[in-house]
């Protein structure tokens, strides 16, 4: 096959780059780049075909639409990131009085968040370039990715998270092997060091919003949502995605993922993509719903630690993933975080707060009547429950505590029921 990956597109002044003239962000003015592929020797060389009959369970059955060679780290976690299940649970169908429904779990993932898509390429990447380490900012999930799957191949990893983060998180980062820097301060100060360390040390920084790699990994669950369902179903209004934004980085791949399959000719109609921010961090929701791409920066205070984020470092293209789909932004309190999370696990899934954030977000389109009863509607859970059971917890009423004895269990289920 001819080489595929043609270069970078600034997102902003729409300067073209060739592959080796940049690495992070536009030079001229900081914008988020875009991967550019040969479209038209891809159209040639590929058909829908030859990737719904690959038999790669993971996102690597995507190689052809990803910037790296090959498969990098058979065998190991790294190869098996990607290709999560997707559920349509009944109960919810019903509770919600939506014909279709489906959840893309994406807690099933190797460290048991999204993230993973983006450090497997990135980490693939690495590989390719000869990067000696790889280092991320992180609320966390990055993080944990990172960590694991430089674990995986070998791949030195350093980890700058806000001390703050959940302790099942930074248990990830230190049981995976990597050098971990808890910085005294908030994920965007741990964003802004890691790069001044990353130029000081010359390592390849892996950061969201940054690393352009990043999203050509996470356009996969578009690829996955694409083949799995899009391609199988007859919609007749677009299917309505529904996914968490902190940097805004998954929602402009979804974007990426969607708009790679229409160059190619693959898909006909856009789905309407709808990004949820929790009340309290929800710099890009402000944008949106001031019908503009300037990015004003908050003091970001939420539960859902995911997504807490003052100043989101690929706002422009997560406007622009709602503005051009015809989707929009919804921002959800704390509390109905919670209550999503308790929804989600009483049909069999966990999710962390900003996994839960899109059901909950889900919920509010339905009381504006921005979603109706007749819409497909498919919800990301981007990470697990189990990276922060502090505010699972928080969503449910305590365990009763018993004596070891017959009556006392009658009691107790005298009490519940
Ligand atoms: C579980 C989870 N959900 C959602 C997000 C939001 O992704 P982004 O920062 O790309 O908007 C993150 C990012 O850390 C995450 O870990
Ligand atoms: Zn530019």
């Amino acid at each position: 096959m001819k080489q595929k990956f043609l270069g970078y597109q600034c997102s902003l002044c729409k300067t073209e780059f060739k592959p080796g003239e940049v690495t992070y962000t536009c030079p001229k003015d900081g914008g988020n780049l875009d991967i550019i592929y040969d479209y038209s020797s891809l159209q040639q060389d590929l058909s829908p075909e030859t990737i719904l009959s690959s038999q790669e369970e993971s996102l690597w059955r995507y190689l052809p639409l990803l910037p790296v060679d090959q498969v990098h780290g058979r065998g190991t976690p790294l190869q098996a990131a990607g290709w999560t299940p997707i559920f349509s649970p009944p109960e919810l169908r019903e509770q919600l009085g939506l014909q279709s429904l489906w959840v893309k779990d994406e807690s099933r993932n190797p460290t048991a968040s999204f993230k993973d898509r983006a450090s497997a390429v990135v980490v693939a990447r690495a590989q390719e370039i000869g990067a000696e380490v790889v280092v991320t900012a992180s609320t966390g999930n990055a993080g944990a990715a990172l960590a694991g799957m430089a674990a995986a191949v070998g791949q030195k990893a350093v980890i700058f998270a806000p001390h703050t983060a959940p302790p099942a998180k930074i248990a990830q980062l230190l049981i995976y092997g990597a050098q971990v820097l808890l910085v005294n301060g908030n994920y965007d100060q741990a964003f802004d060091l890691s790069i001044l360390a990353a130029n000081e040390f010359g390592w390849y920084c892996r950061n969201t919003g940054y690393n352009p790699f990043t999203l050509e990994g996470k356009k996969t669950a578009a690829l996955e949502i694409w083949e799995c369902l899009i391609n199988r179903k007859s919609f007749g209004r677009p299917l309505s995605v529904f996914v968490s934004v902190g940097d805004g980085n998954i929602i402009s791949s979804l974007h990426k993922g969607f708009k790679d399959l229409q160059a190619l000719g693959w898909l006909d109609k856009m789905p309407r993509i709808f990004g949820v921010q929790a009340e309290g961090s929800a710099a890009v929701a402000n944008a949106f719903s001031a019908g503009t791409e300037d990015i004003n920066p908050i003091a970001a205070d939420t539960l859902a630690d995911s997504i807490s984020v003052d100043l989101p470092r690929d706002g422009v293209r997560a406007v622009r993933a709602a503005s051009q789909t015809g989707g929009a932004y919804l921002t959800v309190s704390d509390v109905e975080i919670l209550t999503a999370i308790a929804d989600l696990g009483r049909v069999g899934i966990f999710a962390e707060p900003a996994g839960a954030a899109a059901y909950a977000g889900l919920h509010r389109a339905l009381k504006q009547n921005i979603i109706g009863s007749d819409d497909s509607v498919l919800v990301f859970n981007t990470g697990s429950g189990l990276k922060d059971v502090n505010a699972a917890m928080q969503a449910v009423a305590p365990a009763v505590i018993i004596d070891p004895t017959l009556s006392a269990v009658e009691q107790a289920l005298d009490l519940s029921i």
